[in-house]
């Protein structure tokens, strides 16, 4: 890639993050989804602070204002009407003063807060700013353990498919049918009408996610009750290692601010996760599968939840292990990582999380490989993200096969990894 290239692409990324931004969060992207998301909100405050660390502070601040009193922090954040989205407000009916989804998403966070208290410039904003999410960011990776992990077993569940940001995984579809789609009140999808709905997830499992929103609204999202009245319980590979990485990075930053204790239980949360972590890797698909708590059982299905596990500090032999499938899946691919296995039948190149590459899940990837020392492999999956962004520009996703973008357009958290991508690897 030219210098031009670069500047020129790079220019575009904070073009994109600024179409986006709503003064104090950011939304994915136009039309699809028009609220604040909580990964990816983390994500773009990432990337924002290449070009404005006030602002990048403000993204996570803005989240964390909505935490729950019992410590999540929703999925979504309704901060202004729009129907142009399903399942809307008054689905979730979660009674917030600004309303908010019910169910929480991956801990970036701590990762996030992280890296912009080591690279602000502005050193005393940084301390303060983050000298008040700290204790935040604690509490909802506490809420992880007291209430997805209630038999303390170090690794917690997702108790639905969009928790875990891969909607539509192939990890999820056996667990599925265990759950019923009868008695749901009739909806009207809007994604389909945003995007080519051969690129979205099927009606079958709109269903689905729409029957457990109304059984845990049901409940009255009490969240000491979900976990065990939910008959979809996944101990997802990828999830965990956000958060056991959000438990590291959150304790580097205490030690930092001097908040010894804090930093002590967060290091611990992360030793205990990491011993559990071991309880998925199998030996047969060189990578961590997926746990179905209800059965008891780890889940056939070689998807990029077990190869981005590489984000925690996994050992040596596992990355190493993780590397060579990636490397093995890249002989028969243009551009890598595939969010499944193209080796397996049910592999669907176009559809959301069946085989699309995310740029995101790439950034967790790369950022694992190159911690464990598999530097090479690491590059190739940087070099494999801007060529995507070259040809196809800043989308949601890509056909791992052709490059063909797919689902929404101008996407923030994409434009935010680029930023990452060209900053690490020395081109800006
Ligand atoms: C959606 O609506 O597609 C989201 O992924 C749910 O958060």
């Amino acid at each position: 890639m030219s210098a031009s290239d670069t500047s020129r692409i790079h220019d575009l990324a904070i073009e994109v993050l600024k179409e986006n931004d709503r003064g104090t969060y950011t939304v994915p992207t136009k039309g699809l989804y028009p609220f604040q998301w909580n990964w990816d909100s983390c994500f773009t405050a990432i990337g924002q602070a290449h070009f404005d660390e006030d602002r990048a502070w403000t993204e996570m601040e803005t989240l964390f204002e909505h935490q729950w009193p019992d410590g999540m922090v929703p999925h979504i954040v309704f901060h202004v009407f729009d129907d142009g989205y399903f399942p809307g407000p008054d689905i979730w009916n979660t009674d917030r003063p600004t309303p908010t989804s019910g169910i929480t998403q991956p801990p970036v966070a701590g990762f996030a807060l992280r890296r912009l208290f080591e690279r602000s410039k502005d050193r005393i904003a940084a301390e303060r700013r983050a000298r008040d999410l700290l204790p935040k960011i604690e509490k909802w990776l506490a809420w992880f353990y007291a209430n997805r992990d209630p038999r303390g077993e170090g690794l917690v569940a997702i108790l639905h498919p969009w928790e875990a940001g891969r909607d539509n995984s192939i990890d999820w579809d056996e667990a599925f049918e265990r759950v019923p789609t009868e008695g749901i009140a009739p909806y009207t999808r809007r994604d389909t009408q945003h995007a080519d709905p051969a690129h979205r997830p099927t009606k079958a499992q709109y269903d689905r996610y729409l029957w457990l929103v109304e059984h845990f609204r049901g409940l009255g999202w009490d969240n000491t009750r979900l976990h065990d009245a939910s008959p979809f319980q996944v101990v997802d590979p990828g999830f965990n290692a956000i958060l056991i990485r959000g438990c590291a990075d959150l304790a580097t930053v205490a030690d930092a601010l001097g908040e010894t204790e804090l930093a002590t239980r967060n290091r611990d949360r992360a030793t205990k996760g990491l011993a559990a972590l071991e309880n998925l890797w199998s030996e047969t698909h060189g990578q961590y599968l997926c746990l179905d708590r209800t059965t008891g059982k780890l889940i056939e299905s070689a998807s990029i939840g077990g190869l981005a596990a590489v984000f925690a500090p996994i050992p040596a032999e596992r990355a190493a292990a993780i590397a060579q499938v990636i490397a093995r899946q890249a002989e028969n691919l243009r551009y890598i990582v595939a969010s499944h296995d193209p080796a397996d039948p049910r592999f669907e190149p176009k559809r959301y999380w069946r085989g699309p590459v995310w740029l995101v899940v790439n950034y967790l990837i790369f950022d694992g490989l190159r911690a464990a020392g598999e530097t090479d492999l690491a590059n190739r999956v940087l070099q494999s993200s801007l060529e995507l962004i070259e040809r196809s520009g800043f989308a949601e996703y890509y056909d791992p096969q052709t490059g063909e973008p797919c689902g929404g357009g101008r996407f923030t958290w994409t434009a935010a990894m680029v930023l990452e991508f060209l900053t690490i690897s020395g081109r800006t």
